[in-house]
């Protein structure tokens, strides 16, 4: 598989074979292939990371590879040099890139330049590597998947779309609650409905969270449009999942987040650290959804 840039580059046996075997090398590290042995593995972010940068050179340490991290501010796309200049660089050292971008368009032109392997750890449109590890989760806590139903109450952003594609290729029901010109876009909700997903939408999170088996947040406001925050503050007023919300949830119902949070806008400094609340997990599963995700690629 060259390119793992949204869920949808996946099929859903496919996913399924990813989160097993992450689950299994958590059980057993000893398990975990030295496929990268020797070999580099380029992590480039043009955007800050705590979770992604961390565990995904960490994923590659224990495949056997070496990580090298690199910032935009050092190879400067498109200023310096082209997008494509630097991966067909970057791929006369290392078996795999990596990349956190603006656009999600950059990701597809490393794909054209180059033949290895190339992943998105967060565009614009999509953050794919997050999904899978939010799966993980599920699994882990729940068992089976098929027939839960998520409710995400926030920004119809990237996180939003890649996990609303996780659910359908995995049987969730996906549920969206979000202010009027913040839905998920168009186009994700018609693919993720050709490939079978079920998505429905609300402007009340109360209706999103009513038969909910999770509820999912992410910030209000994504990288790149912090110029945008203090209107998205105004228009995000009551998505905030805080205990009255989660009140009217069924009982069993779990919390999650991709993290970073804002205590205090969309999620409350209460059930961010509450019992229902997986957020530390998912965080965790991150280095296993990547060198499972890795091992796929190569083998496939
Ligand atoms: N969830 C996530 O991708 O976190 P980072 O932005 O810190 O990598
Ligand atoms: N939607 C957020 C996710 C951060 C992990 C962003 O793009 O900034």
């Amino acid at each position: 598989m060259q390119q793992f840039l949204e869920i949808d580059d996946l099929d859903p046996a496919t996913l399924a074979r990813v989160i097993d075997r992450a689950m299994a090398y958590r059980n057993d590290p000893s398990g975990v292939p030295r496929l990268l042995a020797g070999q580099g593995a380029a992590l480039l972010f043009e955007k800050p990371s705590a979770r992604t940068r961390s565990s995904s050179e960490m994923a590659i340490v224990t495949l056997g590879g070496h990580p090298i991290y690199i910032r935009d501010e050092e190879v400067q796309m498109d200023r310096r040099e082209s997008v494509e200049d630097v991966a067909r660089t970057l791929a006369g050292y290392c078996a795999l890139i990596a990349a956190r971008t603006f656009e999600h368009s950059t990701l597809e032109r490393m794909v054209a330049a180059v033949e290895i392997p190339v992943i998105n750890l967060l565009s614009d449109l999509a953050h794919p590597c997050q999904a899978i590890a939010d799966l993980i989760t599920l699994r882990s806590h729940f068992g089976a998947l098929d027939g839960r139903r998520v409710a995400y109450v926030g920004d119809g952003n990237n996180v939003a779309a890649s996990l609303a594609f996780a659910c359908a290729f995995t049987g969730i029901d996906f549920v969206l609650a979000s202010p009027e010109g913040y839905e998920l876009p168009d186009d994700v909700v018609d693919r993720v409905r050709n490939l079978g997903g079920s998505v429905e939408q609300f402007h009340d999170p109360y209706d999103a969270v009513r038969d909910a088996d999770a509820i999912y947040t992410d910030v209000w406001t994504s990288m790149g449009q912090e110029q945008e925050s203090a209107i998205r503050k105004v228009a995000f007023t009551g998505y905030c999942i805080d205990e009255t919300l989660v009140g009217t949830a069924p009982d069993h119902v779990v919390v999650m987040h991709c993290l970073p949070a804002h205590r205090g806008e969309e999620i409350s400094e209460s059930v961010l650290e509450g019992p229902r609340s997986l957020v530390w997990t998912q965080a965790a599963f991150r280095m296993d959804a990547f060198r499972s995700l890795v091992v796929e690629m190569f083998e496939s």
